[in-house]
């Protein structure tokens, strides 16, 4: 069989990423440009200077990704691109980027949902893991538990309510001072931190078992600290922290358990920037092992966004046969599985 080489460009946030995949899951490259410095400056994502800096970086990070993995455009099968959700003007950039090489190296095209990269991460790692698995996508923006019934094709189970669990982590952090990006830095001081010092609430919605809540969570936060406030004591900014992050370990855990347990489901994998935080692998890790489940998750780099997630993602859709047009355009609020 003839091998598949995929260019492929992630630009919905703040990484601009290029990267190439051979077959699916052999990454030949994976360029990752971080503006987190930039934004840090502001205490979260500017998305105006997010595009400027895309447009600045990103045909660089091409090139730098066609080098190390040695190719060419030649060599290349097809260009695939992340065109939603995330930030439109961000997103523009990486599809403006895709649509031109390909025409001009007259390739095919394929837009690749987001979430789905997110997901392909965990092929790249586990050359054994095939669908069908239960997943549980835990991002800056999502949040989302899901069987992957096939490559590509999702059952939702439950989604958030309202925040997604990273959006909760860096509210939380910039509250207790630690700033942007809240959640690696509540991971590492809430090693210093006990996690049972504060009861906050874990959400557990009556009807839909699998559905997730952080907004709560996040106001207790903030109720607990004015409280301090109010009464002129001092919090412990490690305990805050780990107690807030045992909450969302927590629900994060149980629900997805629940699922397996209900559905019958013996594997298992989690997925985006969330899913690199260690409280949280070591708590699934060891609720996987108490219910028998394999447990799956890629390392820390294919957690957080990058490209190599996408050029897995856009194999699957090309071995589908799903082409992009020269309209293809950024949707900024693209649901899991629509196309
Ligand atoms: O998947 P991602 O890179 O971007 C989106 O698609 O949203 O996720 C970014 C999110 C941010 O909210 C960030 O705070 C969170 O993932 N995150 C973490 C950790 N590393 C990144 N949250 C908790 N613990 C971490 N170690
Ligand atoms: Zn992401």
């Amino acid at each position: 069989m003839e091998d598949v080489t995929i260019l492929a460009i992630e630009s919905s946030c703040d990484e601009t990423a290029a990267s190439v995949v051979r077959n699916g899951r052999m990454v030949l490259s994976n360029i990752i440009s971080s503006q987190i410095d930039l934004h840090t400056l502001f205490g979260g994502v500017v998305p105006e200077i997010a595009s400027r800096k895309h447009i600045e970086k990103i045909n660089q990070v091409v090139t730098m990704a066609l080098e190390e993995a040695k190719v060419t455009l030649e060599d290349i099968t097809a260009v695939g691109v992340t065109y939603g959700p995330g930030l439109v003007g961000a997103l523009l950039v990486g599809v403006a980027e895709a649509k031109a090489i390909a025409y001009a190296a007259k390739k095919p095209l394929i837009g690749v949902h987001h979430i789905e990269g997110h997901v392909s991460a965990n092929y790249i790692e586990h050359p054994e893991l095939e669908p069908p698995f239960l997943c549980e996508i835990i991002s800056g923006g999502h949040t989302h538990l899901v069987i992957v019934k096939d490559y590509g094709e999702f059952e939702i189970l439950g989604r958030t309510r309202d925040d997604a669990a990273g959006e909760a982590f860096d509210k939380v952090a910039r509250a207790i001072g630690l700033g942007y990006p809240g959640g690696p830095k509540i991971d590492r001081v809430s090693k210093q931190g006990n996690p049972r010092a504060i009861e906050f609430p874990r959400a557990h919605i009556e009807d839909a078992p699998y559905d997730f809540s952080f907004s709560g969570l996040k106001s207790a936060v903030l109720n607990y600290l004015n409280q301090c406030d109010m009464k002129g004591e001092k919090y412990v900014q490690a305990d805050v922290a780990a107690s807030f992050q045992q909450a969302v370990v927590d629900v994060l855990v149980s629900n997805a358990m629940q699922a397996a347990r209900d559905r019958n489901i013996k594997k298992f994998a989690i997925a985006g920037g969330v899913a690199s935080n260690s409280a949280l692998r070591a708590a699934m890790k060891q609720a996987c092992a108490e219910n028998g489940i394999d447990f799956y998750y890629p390392s820390p780099v294919l957690c957080t966004d990058n490209a190599a997630m996408i050029g897995c993602a856009a194999y699957y859709e090309y071995q589908k046969g799903t082409r992009s047009g020269w309209d293809l355009n950024a949707v900024p609020n693209l649901k899991l599985g629509e196309r």
